[in-house]
């Protein structure tokens, strides 16, 4: 990123340094900072949207946000997905309040104007009367989201037409989304719907510490280890950047799970890694499960030994996120064992777990931290584990890919998120 292009009024050298190893304070509260994302990362970016098994078949839909705007994402009455920015192109109400749904059509609650699942106006209360002759309905049909794409059954959507295809976006990420969820035959779902509440703190801040901010572990969640839910972080696993801004992390072979809670899908972890080590060779063991990771920007997941979380950061101003998280299972999963890992999942990272309510507690304070006049200036600084990032192959073989560091404590994935931030938020002046 040259130093001389700009993040909004700011030169870019002066808010994240070239080696990632810095990061200014305004990043975090600056409103022209906070604009200047919406149109370069939030417009930009294969942002998640949902998981395939929210929309099961013709006319289900979800509503959700594309960074700040509102989206309905529906598979339409004939089975295609689609996106479409959820207001009406009369003036502007959501055409669609509900969070899910099945339906052949959305009205708009405002004056009733009716959209198919194909986003087309096909209905104007009083059309003739009020409108006459020279109203054409076939121009004012709901915005569509240009790029809509899954993987994994996960959904991703982009509003850049130039966009590259989700595939190239992602990576050398797709190889570790693979190993995550096509590792039984059925892929996998999510259960029990979607748990959203909000935290005040700027949504780079739970984005980097998924990257994976292994660090933070024993101090933040030092209650957790204490009462045997889980045992002491080792310096052992890796954290691997995969370009894109995108990144995972893990102690190897996953988080051991203290010896308090016993749940039998530490048995089928135990199976389901003997079954990755048969297809991918030994070094599977180690990535399963594969711990944290975030693809850039604002989706995050946690792999871990007892559940699987997918959770969104959307922002909701430069202070404040409304998080979407969901359960996710192997759809082949038995049913009793789908229950547990559900009510490990919430007892862990559900709005009211105490590991999820240790970070949010953290995050609030950082933000908290900032919000006067000193508090903005200087820098925040990740330094740690400089250097030591290497082809992941050389540590684990083909086929392994990105870019890996031999341990577990380390901000080289969050060095490579703000690379790859200043590099969107600068490629305009660049
Ligand atoms: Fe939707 Fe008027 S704003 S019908
Ligand atoms: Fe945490």
């Amino acid at each position: 990123v040259p130093q001389e292009a700009r993040i909004g009024p700011f030169r870019a050298g002066d808010l994240v340094a070239p080696d990632g190893c810095a990061v200014d304070r305004r990043l975090f509260v600056e409103d022209s900072v906070y604009r200047l994302e919406q149109e370069r990362i939030f417009a930009r970016c294969w942002l998640y949207v949902g998981h395939e098994s929210e929309l099961q078949g013709n006319g289900a839909f979800i509503t959700t946000t594309m960074g700040e705007d509102p989206v309905i994402v529906v598979r339409d009455l004939a089975g295609r997905l689609r996106a479409f920015l959820n207001s009406c192109s009369h003036r502007g109400a959501k055409v669609c309040r509900a969070d899910k749904g099945v339906t052949k059509t959305f009205r708009c609650p405002y004056h009733s104007w009716t959209f198919s699942t194909e986003g087309q106006l096909i209905s104007v209360p009083r059309q003739s009367s009020v409108y006459g002759e020279g109203f054409d309905r076939s121009l004012l049909g709901l915005r569509e989201v240009p790029h809509v794409d899954t993987i994994g059954g996960m959904i991703f959507a982009c509003w850049d037409p130039a966009a590259p295809p989700l595939r190239d976006y992602l990576g050398d990420m797709t190889f570790y989304l693979d190993l995550m969820l096509t590792r039984m035959e059925g892929g996998t779902e999510a259960i029990g719907g979607v748990h959203k509440w909000t935290i005040d703190v700027n949504w780079k801040i739970p984005s980097e510490n998924f990257a994976g901010d292994h660090y933070h572990v024993p101090s933040t969640h030092g209650a957790g280890v204490e009462m045997g839910y889980r045992s002491p972080l080792t310096n052992n696993g890796y954290c691997i950047q995969t370009g894109n801004g995108h990144s995972i992390g893990s102690e190897r072979g996953g988080a051991q799970q203290g010896k308090a809670v016993q749940t039998g899908y530490e048995d089928f972890m135990a199976d389901m890694r003997a079954q990755l080590v048969a297809r991918y060779g030994e070094a599977a063991s180690a990535f399963t499960p594969i711990g944290v990771g975030t693809l850039f920007p604002n989706f995050s997941f946690l792999d871990s030994a007892r559940f699987r979380s997918f959770r969104v950061w959307h922002p909701r101003g430069v202070d404040k996120i409304e998080v979407y998280s969901w359960c996710i299972v192997d759809k082949a999963m038995p049913a009793e064992l789908k229950a547990a890992v559900r009510k490990q999942y919430s007892l862990a990272f559900g709005p009211g777990g105490i590991f999820e309510q240790d970070d949010g507690d953290i995050w609030q304070s950082v933000q908290d931290a900032l919000r006067g006049h000193v508090g903005r200036q200087g820098r925040f600084n990740y330094q740690m584990g400089l250097g030591r990032e290497a082809p992941t192959s050389q540590l684990y073989g083909p086929p392994f890919p990105g870019s890996c560091s031999d341990i577990l404590m380390t901000e080289a994935n969050q060095r490579a998120f703000y690379r790859h931030y200043a590099r969107l938020m600068t490629d305009k002046e660049a």
